[in-house]
């Protein structure tokens, strides 16, 4: 039944065809002209750029900019396939810095729409209209620069136009468009009219300071208040912007702009490294938001892979992913309590600063005072003895490692007053989580600080604490291992034997021996020294579990992180313990040292600051 397909000649496409089969690829929807022609715009060094948009876009789109514009006889030529002013050569290709290098826009937007060019160069006594239809070049009006109209965008391509959404999905997805570019070119500025309204503008910010400001502009100020400086440079990769933090997290990944070499693109290495530097500190399914511009020598990326230039292909892609891991993972674990004075100088300048110099190695922050391994693992370990006076000689031991060993600080003398702080040390004042006052249900521990209320949910941050801490010895030597006087032995399940069998190593780097005693039985031998109060059988049991999904070899790193994270749980002061406040303040002071404290090992916040302007608005009271 089979019929064989009667052939057909060899022919060669008309030239109309082979563009709107090309145009096919290029110009998806009016988001896409957008993008195409602002590229053109911000190609020709245009200072202002104007969009006009009627129904979405897909009845008009028209965008003016002031660039170098177009001379009238260059004009019909804009319009052919392969034509183009930016590049040359291969060698031209392969070090392009200009958004466009095929000339094939404007002949791809032509083929399904109806459009016009008008534009004037500088020194020309008129500006020039051409027809992209007839191809008829004529004078018109029009200061120096350029205007594209594109009209009825698909009208010869009805199967297409089906494909696009409602009006305002089209519009969205133009702003969008838009945005990008705005994102990036803060020297230029933007307005955006959808029927006659203005719907976006954003003003030109010139130099460093007002890109921080275009940010809040197009993300909004939140965007910038919660998100943190990257300046980070790596071999050949130098990446900047800015990064959200934890908390700052989306349920979608909406906020993510990854931009190389000035050049928006969605690329899966980039966000797979940004993804990755946020795993300690994010989890479950919540989106990281950021802004990020990778630069590099253009010969190490290739920009000449899709037909929208959205992907690009790097020389060497690990590089590029481990630039974006570290940049972000060391910016984000700096604990935001050091940023406070910084931060909140910039949000609220009448408000009293905490003491900048926080943030370089000071009286608080002694240098090495980050290295728990030094010290220990006292917090966690007396958490589990329940012995007060033991934790607070330990408590002590650990302000004793800071510059303070002459003299400890008064809040462990209960005659002193507080305010009586050894002069070099920094005074309570400056502590940016504040001085405990008291806690609440057994779960909060709430601080004063100069800015108001600090609420810490303990559990959560001494978790971190803990992680951070056995991170640390695990980087540094062998986390402490302690044999137990008598193995704590439990009837295993078959997995739970061969993942002791088989992850001895691993589970001896993390302080555990595990091992056989029958056929159905383990025994716990030895635990982390540090955790030698807890319940051995429950710990090699949820650390056995968590190993049992990992594969070993390849994700140690991981497994380890996660299996940390268990133990940290585990060594961490549960809710309903009752703290003294000096060990409250102990708390504190350490949150203040630890990287990544502001999250607990699940991603939740670990504080809140509730500032004397929040509390006064609860109360109504004016200030
Ligand atoms: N707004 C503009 N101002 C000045 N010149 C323009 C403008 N838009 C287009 N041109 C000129 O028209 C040429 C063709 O534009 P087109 O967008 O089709 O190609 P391209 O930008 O060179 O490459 P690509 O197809 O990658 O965008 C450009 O090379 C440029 O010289
Ligand atoms: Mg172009």
């Amino acid at each position: 039944m089979n019929q064989i397909p009667t052939r057909r000649t060899i022919r060669e496409l008309p030239d109309v065809l082979i563009s709107q089969i090309a145009a096919g690829e290029v110009i998806e929807r009016p988001a896409s002209v957008v993008r195409e022609l602002v590229d053109n715009a911000l190609d020709a060094g245009a200072r202002h750029i104007t969009l006009r948009l009627l129904g979405g876009g897909i009845r008009l789109i028209s965008v003016e900019d002031d660039g170098c514009g177009i001379p009238s006889e260059e004009l019909p030529v804009a319009l052919k396939r392969h034509a183009t002013s930016k590049i040359v050569s291969l060698e031209d290709l392969e070090s392009v810095a200009t958004m466009g290098f095929r000339g094939e826009a404007l002949a791809a937007i032509n083929s399904v729409s109806e459009m016009s060019v008008l534009s004037r160069p500088e020194g020309a006594a008129t500006a020039f209209l051409l027809d992209g239809q007839t191809g008829e070049v004529r004078p018109a009006a029009r200061a120096v620069g350029t205007t594209v109209e594109v009209k009825e965008l698909f009208f010869s391509t009805p199967a297409r136009r089906h494909f696009l959404k409602s009006e305002n999905t089209e519009l969205a997805h133009c702003i969008e468009a838009v945005r990008r570019h705005a994102l990036v070119r803060s020297e230029v500025s933007f307005a955006i009219w959808h029927e006659g309204k203005i719907v976006e503008q954003w003003r030109s910010h010139p130099g460093e300071a007002g890109w921080n400001q275009r940010l809040a502009d197009v993300l909004g100020e939140d965007f910038v208040a919660s998100s943190v400086n990257i300046d980070f440079r790596s071999g050949p990769v130098h990446v900047r912007g800015r990064a959200g933090t934890p908390d700052a997290a989306r349920a979608r990944a909406d906020q993510q702009f990854a931009y190389v070499n000035g050049r928006f693109v969605r690329d899966k290495v980039i966000t797979h490294g940004a993804r990755s530097a946020y795993e300690d500190v994010l989890h479950g399914q919540r989106q990281p938001v950021y802004v990020l511009y990778l630069q590099m020598d253009p010969a190490r990326v290739d920009v000449n892979v899709h037909p929208t230039k959205i992907e690009v292909r790097f020389r060497d892609s690990r590089e590029i992913h481990q630039a974006m891991r570290h940049a972000i993972e060391r910016a984000l674990a700096v604990p935001r309590a050091q940023l406070l004075s910084s931060t909140e100088s910039a949000l609220a300048p009448n408000q009293t600063n905490l003491d900048r110099s926080f943030l370089a190695p000071s009286p608080s922050a002694p240098a090495g005072s980050n290295t728990w391994s030094q010290r220990g693992m006292a917090f966690g370990a007396d958490r589990a003895t329940e012995d007060p006076a033991k934790a607070l000689a330990e408590l002590k031991a650990l302000w004793g490692n800071g510059p303070q060993v002459e003299e400890p600080p008064p809040i462990f003398s209960q005659a002193a007053p507080l305010a009586s702080t050894a002069p070099q040390s920094t005074s309570e004042q400056d502590w940016p989580l504040g001085r405990a006052i008291t806690q609440l249900q057994g779960v909060y521990i709430l601080a004063e600080n100069s800015q108001g209320l600090i609420v810490v949910d303990m559990h959560a941050a001494h978790e971190r604490i803990v992680y951070e801490r056995l991170k640390q010895q695990l980087d540094t030597t062998q986390i402490s291992s302690q044999p137990l006087l008598i193995p704590a032995s439990f009837a295993a399940t078959p997995q739970e034997i061969s993942t002791a069998e088989n992850c001895a190593d691993v589970l001896q780097q993390l302080g555990l021996e595990v091992s056989a005693l029958s056929a159905k039985t383990l025994a716990v031998r030895a635990v982390p020294t540090s955790l030698a109060q807890g319940d051995a059988v429950e710990l090699a049991r949820s650390v056995l579990a968590e190993l049992a999904q990992h594969d070993a070899a390849t994700v140690v790193q991981r497994a380890q992180n996660e299996i940390l994270a268990t133990m940290a749980c585990h060594g961490a002061v549960r809710a309903n313990r009752k703290l003294t406040l000096d060990e409250m303040n102990a708390l504190l002071r350490q949150m203040e040292a630890t990287e990544r404290s502001d999250q607990c090992n699940h991603g939740r916040p670990t504080w809140r600051q509730v500032s004397m302007r929040e509390l006064d608005a609860l109360f109504l009271r004016g200030r």
